[in-house]
């Protein structure tokens, strides 16, 4: 016998929430979501969790099996088992729970409708239908596999500390509309996720690639926005501007300037941000952690250059 040890919440009954251990003979092929079923079905039929399709498609079981999200009918639950026969499972994360494994989607809702998830096209629409080649389809292909299950949501470090950020899923969606050739909103679009708490403010950690089920991989989805706003010009924020310095510094010399970086990074019109970089400053330099004034390139900065070259090309 394994223990699936669940995270139970019922506010009509009690206020604090607390783990309860099931015992489940796991044969191969049980899915988390069939364990979940057969504790709910054979042993307590108050358990609460959401499920619709067994197969990876609605996105309704997500949740955390051993601290990570993800879908309970698409995990085999052998494969989860830690050294002591154990499987953990908590509500997604960066969400308020409902009761036992539900949490409240609204505020990830909000943020999906928030970034204009429709085509937005004044053309009068053609005869049949508008059409894309699949060179075209294939820039929102991926972005178009989300299923909505919140798992990317649940896990992302930003979230965690600033609920103004957008979230992954909701950028992910973005991308799905900024790189559609019918849209005609292109500009308006990539401004509005230049915005603060919009593509900028992600921290490049990678965990919602880890946690996606789907190729619609929402990081991989949001360094492709930040490609078109910078082609398109949408610099004066701190996050353009931050990594336009970035890539002039190691073009230039093959190391990062960290003198320059702050300042460029803020804007050198800025004056209130520049002054708030002031304290920071100074406590470096009474660490010695001020960086060497001259910046010196790199030995190898003809290899940089060339692989610069080659990706300009
Ligand atoms: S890569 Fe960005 S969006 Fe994805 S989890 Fe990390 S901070 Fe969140
Ligand atoms: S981007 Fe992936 S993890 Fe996030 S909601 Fe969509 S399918 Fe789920
Ligand atoms: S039940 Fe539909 S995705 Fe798992």
């Amino acid at each position: 016998m394994s223990v699936i040890k669940i995270k139970r919440f019922n506010p009509e009954k009690r206020k604090d929430s607390y783990f309860q251990e099931f015992n489940v003979d796991l044969k191969p092929g049980t899915t988390l979501l069939d364990a979940l079923n057969e504790i709910k079905w054979e042993q307590d039929g108050s358990l609460t969790y959401r499920m619709s399709c067994r197969s990876a498609i609605c996105g309704s079981c997500g949740v955390k099996a051993n601290g990570h999200a993800t879908l309970a009918c698409q995990k085999q639950a052998e494969n989860l088992l830690d050294k002591n026969d154990v499987i953990t499972v908590e509500p997604l994360g960066n969400m308020p729970v409902i009761k036992d494994l539900v949490t409240d989607f609204k505020q990830f809702w909000e943020k999906v409708d928030q970034v204009k998830p429709f085509l937005k096209n004044e053309q009068a629409p053609p005869e049949k239908e508008r059409n894309q080649s699949p060179e075209q389809f294939k820039l929102i292909d991926d972005s178009s596999t989300c299923i909505m299950c919140g798992a990317c949501y649940s896990d992302c470090n930003v979230l965690e500390v600033d609920d103004k950020f957008l979230g992954p899923a909701a950028l992910a969606k973005a991308q799905r509309f900024v790189g559609d050739s019918r849209d005609e909103d292109t500009l308006e679009r990539v401004k509005e996720l230049s915005e603060p708490g919009g593509i900028w403010d992600c921290t490049h950690c990678g965990e919602c690639v880890e946690r996606c089920p789907k190729p619609a991989q929402p990081f991989y989805r949001i360094k492709e926005i930040m490609t078109v706003a910078l082609e398109k010009g949408v610099h004066n924020n701190n996050g353009a501007r931050h990594a336009l310095s970035f890539t002039k510094s190691i073009k230039n010399s093959g190391l990062l300037n960290e003198n320059t970086l702050p300042v460029e990074s803020m804007g050198f019109t800025n004056i209130k941000g520049l002054l708030e970089l002031v304290p920071v400053g100074l406590r470096m330099l009474l660490k010695g952690k001020v960086p060497p004034i001259i910046h010196k390139p790199c030995d190898e900065l003809n290899d940089v250059k060339r692989i610069f070259k080659e990706l300009d090309q």
